[in-house]
């Protein structure tokens, strides 16, 4: 297989029982295609070479079987096997989903709000612009957007579903093998539609239990100066950190974020530097951005906080 249908944001190198399905209607499709488009070179080539003329007998019986039997026996054979397929590549849970583990997703301009749910619907924790999913356990992705539409879309884990304001859409997916891929808005929202990533862990059920119980555990606990100044520059109006006095809900919850694959949504690459630069111009980074700039306050104070949320586990 070529490079660009491999690796970790490809549809065709699923990692997941929906992305297998899919990647098996693809390749069917494709030798359906393929298939229909060798007999009509074949076609066009007997009848480029041949000399004599047809008789008009010959070319009614050609246009019968040719024009009209065979394409309609392959596409509805195409169209058959897509019907048939549809139930496991698209498993719509509406009211029969209950005993599945519940994750909340909210679109957000332009990043993504992830909440774990418990049994009963109440919230167990927030993260953001991450997903961690156990490894052979059926998941319920809940799709929200409290403004415009963005598009979930996990290529190796299944299919794409939109996130649409004031209702909530429900995707399952079933990861397959562990690992670590990427996860895309797939639907125009807005100047950082491309720069709105995530990361997604498949993770071995044992794994997945230990960090949901250490997130549910985590205690903010860093360097103290760098937390100090986190809230006295008035972060702490938009982000929350779990076991500190910070808990806004409007930008995304920085809980453990040194942990995190990335700076801004699967923009920058997770080092202190690059989180010192996002904090002093956001909107360079990612226009659009709803975060003001701080590019105001002092630089050792920028790269102090930058060093505390580095350093979050
Ligand atoms: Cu969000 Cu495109």
């Amino acid at each position: 297989m070529t490079a660009s249908c491999s690796g970790i944001q490809s549809a065709l190198d699923p990692a997941g029982r929906e992305a297998a399905d899919v990647a098996t209607l693809f390749f069917v499709m494709l030798t359906g295609g393929a298939v229909i488009w060798a007999g009509v070179v074949a076609m066009l080539v007997y009848a480029a070479r041949k000399r004599r003329a047809h008789s008009e007998k010959g070319a009614g019986q050609f246009i019968l079987w040719g024009g009209a039997v065979m394409p309609t026996v392959i596409l509805a054979a195409l169209l058959s096997y897509a019907v048939w397929l549809m139930p496991n590549v698209r498993p719509w849970f509406q009211d029969e989903d209950g005993g599945l583990r519940r994750i909340e997703v909210t679109g957000e301009q332009f990043w993504w709000r992830v909440r774990y749910l418990g049994e009963d619907g109440e919230v167990l924790f927030e993260t953001a612009n991450e997903v961690r999913v156990p490894v052979g356990e059926r998941v319920v992705f809940s799709l929200t957007s409290p403004d415009v539409i963005h598009s979930f879309w996990i290529p190796v884990l299944g299919g794409k579903m939109d996130m649409i304001p004031g209702r909530e859409n429900r995707l399952a997916l079933l990861a397959e093998k562990p690992g670590t891929y990427r996860g895309v808005c797939a639907e125009f929202c807005g100047t950082s539609h491309a720069l709105m990533a995530f990361t997604v862990l498949a993770l071995e059920p044992q794994a997945f239990e230990d960090w949901m119980s250490a997130r549910r555990n985590a205690s903010g606990a860093g360097d103290s100066e760098g937390l100090a100044l986190f809230l006295k520059h008035g972060c702490a109006a938009c982000h929350a950190i779990s076991g500190t006095e910070a808990r806004g809900t409007i930008g995304p919850d920085l809980t453990a974020f040194g942990e995190r694959g990335s700076v801004g949504a699967g923009t920058l690459a997770n080092e202190q530097e690059h989180i010192a630069r996002f904090i002093r111009y956001p909107g360079e980074v990612k226009p659009g951005a709803l975060m003001p700039h701080f590019g105001m306050l002092p630089d050792a104070d920028v790269d102090r906080i930058a060093t505390y949320l580095k350093g979050l586990k």
